[in-house]
């Protein structure tokens, strides 16, 4: 009886997948071509193209601007979706909270930076912030410190410590460099290089109660569960791009707990939001509740192990980041745990030639240095394969087939 239970279990998760990968118009027109690129942008279910169409074709207005049908209906559409991220989120606070529409991590993280820390930070306050995670996640704060600086406000900022080999960051090292004057922590919740979950809750119990956290959380959102509980993520802002979560490019989040610092409140004159890419990002939020996010970050995991396991047999590729392909929720919380994303180098092939040959072989993937803050292209550059729900046992079977005739 045992032992068949696992095996049913996988057959039930094969079938859920089946039919939400035929859900994803792009996937099932190109049979013979294999996306793996969804940590740059993931593909859109029909739902999400079915919201656009809908909204343009009954209730495009501007939001908040109008008193008739359409631009209520729009002002409508906006709110909900604000009500909509927060309860995705599991926000235990949303009288509390704010959701505020950008066009992606990108723009978010920089008026997190230049809306709000600045206004927070005073003189000999010290920041952490991560010199090798995405370069989105470091240039704001940057900034953020050259604008102080012009004003005649000196702060300091200091590299969060990482693990050489997991690519995870370095908890203990961390204690080490958290001291009176740190204010303000920017951490990455997701690698999008290593595939590593930075267990960010360690943070917290490092800086203690009060220091406010922003993290970075684009490559988690639709990936793994992402509760801000304070017994889950205890972090302060939620910064994330809907076209990795599933909906239109040029639509971004950011959720502010407002519970820690000043309230955010967005700087500049607010224009005309992005409406139809928020029509996309609720169909969005409410396709990954109804798949069910900890089935796919099952489902990836199961794939990424896969991947990393048969090429950690070569002796022709290096596997950046975490070596072991712990499954999620495998008890071992001092250890990375990788999600859906594998990154590696060949030992003779520079990573852009192995980018083309792939797509020869109609695999889409990412080739260079991943816009990783400190990464040169050349010295660098890697093959990233990132996955989501659509991907497949076959798919990634037959890219290990094109990987080990190279060996
Ligand atoms: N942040 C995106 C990536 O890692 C663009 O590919």
């Amino acid at each position: 009886m045992n032992a068949t239970r696992p095996d049913s279990e996988a057959a039930r998760l094969t079938d859920w997948q089946r039919g939400l990968r035929e859900q994803f118009p792009i996937i099932t027109a190109h049979p013979d071509l294999v996306y793996f690129d969804s940590a740059a942008t993931a593909q859109k279910p029909r739902s999400v193209l079915e919201a656009v169409q809908s909204y343009l074709t009954t209730s495009n207005a501007n939001a908040g601007r109008g008193t008739y049908p359409w631009a209520n209906r729009t002002t409508q559409l906006v709110e909900r979706t604000r009500h909509r991220v927060k309860e995705f989120l599991g926000d235990p606070d949303p009288q509390r909270s704010t959701v505020h529409f950008t066009g992606g991590t990108t723009e978010g993280l920089r008026a997190v930076a230049r809306d709000w820390l600045t206004s927070f930070l005073r003189e000999g306050d010290e920041i952490l912030v991560p010199f090798a995670d995405h370069q989105a996640n470091l240039d704001p704060w940057l900034e953020a410190q050259r604008l102080l600086a012009d004003q005649g406000t000196d702060v300091r900022i200091r590299a969060l410590p990482y693990q050489a080999v997991s690519g995870d960051y370095d908890h203990r090292e961390l204690e080490r460099v958290v001291g009176l004057r740190t204010r303000f922590v920017a951490a990455t919740h997701l690698h999008h290089v290593y595939g590593g979950d930075m267990n960010v809750h360690r943070i917290r119990a490092a800086v203690g109660p009060d220091v406010p956290i922003c993290l970075d959380a684009a490559q988690s959102v639709g990936h793994l569960p992402l509760s801000v509980a304070p017994s889950a993520l205890d972090v302060d802002f939620v910064v994330f791009s809907g076209h990795k979560a599933l909906a239109l490019p040029g639509t971004g989040v950011l959720w502010a707990r407002n519970a820690r610092g000043p309230i955010f409140e967005p700087g500049g004159w607010q224009g005309t939001p992005n409406t139809v890419g928020i029509a996309s990002l609720e169909a969005a939020l409410d396709w990954l509740d109804a798949a069910g996010v900890e089935r796919i970050a099952r489902w990836t995991v199961a794939l990424a192990t896969r991947l990393t396991d048969r090429l950690r047999g070569s002796a022709s590729y290096e596997i950046l980041g975490c070596q072991a392909s712990l499954a999620a929720g495998s008890g071992q919380p001092l250890q990375q745990r990788r999600h859906g994303i594998v990154s590696f180098r060949h030992r003779d092939i520079p990573s852009d030639d192995l980018g083309f040959i792939l797509f020869s072989e109609g695999f889409m993937v990412r080739a260079d240095n991943l816009c990783q803050a400190g990464a040169d292209e050349k010295r660098d550059g890697s093959v990233r394969v990132s996955l989501h729900v659509y991907n497949t046992e076959d798919e990634v079977e037959r890219l290990l087939a094109v990987l080990t005739s190279l060996d």
